[in-house]
Order: C-alpha cells, then structure tokens, then sequence
C-alpha cells in the first residue's frame, strides 16, 4: 500500500468535524512485520489472561487468538487511532469532564469512519478491532506511543481477498418518527 494511498486516508480521517475543532485524534500507522508481531503477541498474552480468568475452554482461547494473530499480522498496515484529552476542555465537575470525553471519542469515531470510508473508495477493505480499549498500556508500549495518546483500536488495511455479505437490521427496528 503506498505512501500516497495512505495519505489520502488520514488527510481524510483529519477533516472530520470535531469537538470544539480540537482534532483530539491521534493516528499510528503500522506497517513494520515486527511491530505487528510484538503488538499481536503481547496483546495476545493479555487476552489469554482474561480469557482464562473467565473459564473460557483452552482450545477456543487458542483459536481465537490466532485468528487474531492472523488478522493482525497478515493485513499490509495497521492504523491505530489514539484519543488524547490534551486540548480538551477541563471542567471543574465531574459530569461536564465525562462529557468533554465522550465528546473526544466521538470525534475519534468521525475520524475513523471518514478513513474508514476513504479506504472503501480505494478498493481496500478494513476492520475495526476494538482490542486496544483492553490493553492501552500495553499498546502504548507496544508501540511506543506518548502517554497522553490512548488507544481506541486497531484498523487493519489491505486489498480485500474476498467478498464479505453485509447484514442490517431494516431501519423499522432502529428509527423512531415523532
Ligand atoms: C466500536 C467497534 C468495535 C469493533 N470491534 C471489532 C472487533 O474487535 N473485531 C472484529 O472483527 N470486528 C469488530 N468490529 C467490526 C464489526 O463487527 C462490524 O462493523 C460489523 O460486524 C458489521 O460488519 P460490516 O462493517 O462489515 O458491515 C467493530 C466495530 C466497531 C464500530
């Protein structure tokens, strides 16, 4: 995936509308094979974790990491999109910060679906894993990220090898009308 191709995608993700236009995203982009495989082992070692701690049956942790694994380290690049609360307002109470921090996250989201889109248009496909929500440190570490950057996901990117079927529920069970 070139450089250029690329570019497009976040110049895309970056014009998102945000809160208060603070433009709270922050991206890293991944395509070093070392990286990822550091990123996916350790995040792996922390699902295990929690899925052993749940009782989950071994044979099924092990499956679903290295589809996990598979996913992570087979897609060409990886983006990982980071909130940070830097030049976010602060509010002397705490309903008005939690907020302020939803407000973020929103805008994160916009981002993401603007890239998400734009990736769509160049004939790529995408997934959202939400993995890093679990684990930001671990993330941050991972990936040597500044603390001020939290993890929301993990975007993979690549050039689809298959069709997938998409599935909605019809608008009837989701919209209202007053
Ligand atoms: C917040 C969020 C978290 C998601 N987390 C995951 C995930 O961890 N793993 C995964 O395979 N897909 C994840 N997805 C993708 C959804 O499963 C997917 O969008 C949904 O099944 C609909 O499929 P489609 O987008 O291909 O139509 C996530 C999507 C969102 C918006």
């Amino acid at each position: 995936m070139s450089d250029d191709v690329l570019d497009k995608l976040l110049t895309a993700a970056i014009w998102a509308p945000s809160a208060h236009n603070r433009q709270p995203w922050r991206f890293c982009v991944v395509r070093s094979a070392t990286v990822k495989q550091r990123l996916s082992e350790r995040m792996a070692a922390a699902w295990r974790t929690d899925l052993s701690q749940d009782g989950a049956d071994p044979a099924y942790i092990e499956r679903r990491i290295a589809i996990s694994h598979a996913r992570l380290t087979g897609a060409p690049v990886l983006i990982v999109p980071c909130v940070t609360m830097e030049e976010m307002d602060v509010y002397p109470d705490v309903a008005r910060n939690h907020a302020e921090r939803t407000m973020a996250m929103q805008s994160v989201a916009l981002a993401c679906q603007n890239l998400l889109l734009a990736a769509h248009a160049a004939g790529l496909g995408s997934c959202w894993m939400c993995a890093p929500l679990f684990t930001p440190a671990l993330v941050c570490d991972a990936l040597d990220l500044p603390e001020t950057w939290e993890p929301q996901a993990i975007l993979t990117l690549g050039y689809p090898a298959e069709e997938k079927q998409k599935e909605r529920a019809p608008l009837s069970q989701r919209v209202v009308w007053r």
